[in-house]
């Protein structure tokens, strides 16, 4: 459980990517722009963990809960989802592996094909690991993991927590180590909710598509000053 890896660099870090709708009205424009312009950010970033030798990148991008917005909204997001999964050639050659966490049965077909598409062409990259949050739900992801163990008859004398970690969407994932929210919230909004019993947060004011490599490297610094005890002295 310790974090005895050189130097102390967070293996895993995960970021709520909030303030893009607020970014937008800021500028007098749509909100969609906002979302353009986060999604442009946070590419910029991946290739950045990516160029320090961070080894995972989970990335909220859409929530479960995002669903209650307006349509028009919805369908800005997914259109620039499509975007960056057709334009994903461009992460496979930088060395980024591409994984998906979420409910993906109720995203659009042509959606989950890009994914698929995605994840199998860059299976092989060595580099970076960067997992994109897509219709995620912390509390979701739990449910179907009771629903899977229940629906296999498994005995309760064999659930255990690393049982439970199995079949949640980052199985074979090391929980974060570092998790950040910028755009001045304080909150996880149900994001990796039993992953992150012992991750260190770093919050900010910044806005997502104002949040640049040098403030994570603030966000790294903090962390590695930091000590974790994980229950112990
Ligand atoms: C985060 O930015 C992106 C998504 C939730 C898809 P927001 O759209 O929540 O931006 P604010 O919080 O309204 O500024
Ligand atoms: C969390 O942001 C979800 C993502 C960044 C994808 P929200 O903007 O949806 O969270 P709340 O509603 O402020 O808690
Ligand atoms: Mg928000």
């Amino acid at each position: 459980m310790e974090n005895n890896n050189q130097n102390n660099m967070p293996r895993h870090i995960a970021i709520i990517m909030d303030g893009n709708g607020r970014w937008a009205k800021k500028r007098g424009l749509p909100r969609n722009a906002g979302h353009a312009a986060g999604s442009k950010n946070f590419k910029e970033i991946a290739k950045y963990c990516n160029k320090i030798g961070i080894e995972h990148l989970t990335v909220y991008a859409f929530s479960t809960e995002n669903w209650r917005r307006p349509k028009s909204e919805v369908d800005g997001i997914m259109n620039i989802l499509r975007d960056y999964l057709k334009d994903s050639k461009n992460y496979i050659k930088e060395n980024i592996k591409l994984d998906f966490i979420g409910d993906r049965s109720v995203l659009p077909e042509d959606i989950k094909e890009l994914m698929i598409t995605a994840e199998n062409d860059s299976a092989n990259a060595t580099g970076l690991v960067c997992h994109l949050a897509i219709n995620y739900g912390g509390r979701d992801e739990i449910v179907n993991a009771v629903r899977a163990l229940i629906e296999k008859g498994t005995p309760k004398t064999e659930i255990t927590e690393q049982l439970i970690s199995d079949f949640l969407y980052t199985a074979n994932i090391p929980d974060p180590d570092l998790i950040i929210r910028p755009s001045g919230e304080y909150r996880l909004s149900n994001f990796l909710i039993w992953q992150s019993a012992y991750s260190e947060f770093w919050f900010s004011d910044i806005l997502w598509p104002d949040f640049k490599p040098k403030d994570l490297d603030k966000a790294i610094e903090d962390f590695k000053a930091r000590n974790r005890r994980f229950g112990g002295v």
